[in-house]
């Protein structure tokens, strides 16, 4: 399913308002809303929608769709963005907050991301697209293989080396939203609508939130 908006903001509005809606129908339904944030640029709009919203955080789990091997605190990592832009203004508990330890190194980080992960299925998986069609760290040519956390090396996009979901443990997702936005990311998209299986292709059943700039021109 692809949603249209006019622009950045109100794509930023819009997934804000459907992950406080999911997060309520979770909570709701089991409890908790375990999320998986995405990185890069183009959420930390709607994370700060998000932080203005409704949502009950006591029962919010927050996890993370990949992470840069960059220093803990690096300004450059993933989490960092999150904090600032969301984190910080919410009353999330700390213990439930679970950053990917990528100060450690992709393969020592991945390993232990895939125990924090194991047995429990997210309910949520936010997602960005490169330019290239690669999500989270899964970039064009990667071994993705069926690993529940991959090690990636040799990323195209600094820092090379990176810990990112796999494939598999995205799918798992009870929901995946992607959130595209920008003229950069036309190409990527025209190709995935012509069915070239880029990495962000492989997601299934993933809504797409998309503005008008990055939609291939008709
Ligand atoms: C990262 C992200 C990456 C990002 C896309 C889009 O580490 O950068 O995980 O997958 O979501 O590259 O980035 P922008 O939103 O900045 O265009």
């Amino acid at each position: 399913m692809i949603h249209v908006h006019e622009d950045g903001r109100e794509m930023a509005e819009a997934v804000a308002r459907r992950i406080a809606a999911l997060a309520a129908e979770s909570v709701a339904e089991r409890g908790f809303f375990r999320l998986a944030l995405a990185g890069g640029g183009t959420p930390k709009r709607c994370y700060r929608e998000l932080a203005m919203m409704d949502v009950d955080w006591e029962h919010v789990h927050v996890y993370f769709g990949d992470e840069r091997c960059l220093p803990k605190g690096d300004p450059g990592r993933n989490d960092s963005m999150a904090r600032d832009a969301l984190i910080s203004h919410v009353p999330v508990r700390e213990e439930n907050v679970h950053p990917i330890m990528a100060e450690f190194g992709a393969e020592e980080a991945a390993s232990r991301y895939k125990l924090v992960l194991e047995g429990i299925r997210l309910d949520l998986v936010l997602l960005g697209m490169g330019e290239d069609g690669h999500t989270a760290s899964l970039f064009p040519g990667g071994a993705f293989g069926s690993e529940a956390v991959v090690a990636v090396h040799n990323a195209p996009k600094p820092p090379q080396d990176r810990v990112s979901l796999g494939l598999s443990t995205i799918n798992a997702a009870r929901g995946k939203i992607f959130m595209v936005s920008g003229e950069g990311k036309r190409s990527a998209l025209e190709r995935i609508l012509r069915g070239e299986m880029l990495p962000a292709a492989l997601v299934a059943g993933a809504e797409w939130h998309v503005d008008r700039a990055a939609l291939p021109i008709t």
